[in-house]
């Protein structure tokens, strides 16, 4: 919990148990994630965006990202790019003690039906939905249309 509490840009509001507390099997760990990196280029069309994020797992259980929620848009799926053409994903696994990256050219988050344009220095709030950690609230800035992330870990 102390993790979340520290990072301004993730906001923890399901509950998380520790199913591993107290155990010797250090890899009983529940899920334990965060979220950082996250982005969304400022979208040209005013009808779709797309976001990127990167959520780590430090615990010992893998997660799921089942759904994607965000008061900016009708409709958010996860998508991911098989051979160059993107398709929906059903749900996407965050391995225990690993990561589950969203970048572009790969997976992402499409917003659809956008109830406005967002801009650059805006921040859209979205609730990432978890089979494990329940609900993880991502303050996701607005970048301009053509942002990079510094790459670097
Ligand atoms: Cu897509």
């Amino acid at each position: 919990m102390r993790r979340f509490a520290a990072c301004a840009a993730a906001v923890l509001t399901g509950s998380l148990v520790l199913a591993g507390c107290g155990s010797d099997a250090p890899d009983d760990t529940a899920a334990d994630l965060s979220v950082n990196a996250a982005y969304m280029p400022q979208p040209v069309s005013g009808s779709m965006a797309a976001g990127f994020l990167t959520i780590t797992n430090d615990g010992g259980t893998k997660d799921r990202l089942t759904s994607v929620t965000s008061d900016v848009a009708g409709s958010v799926t996860v998508h991911k790019t098989v051979g160059g053409t993107m398709e929906e994903a059903d749900s996407l696994d965050v391995p225990a003690h690993g990561r589950l990256v969203l970048a572009s050219g790969g997976n992402h988050l499409m917003f659809e039906k956008l109830k406005r344009k967002p801009k650059q220095g805006e921040k859209v709030t979205v609730e990432l939905h978890f089979a494990e950690s329940g609900t993880v609230e991502v303050e996701m800035p607005v970048e301009s249309a053509t942002y990079i992330p510094k790459t670097g870990h």
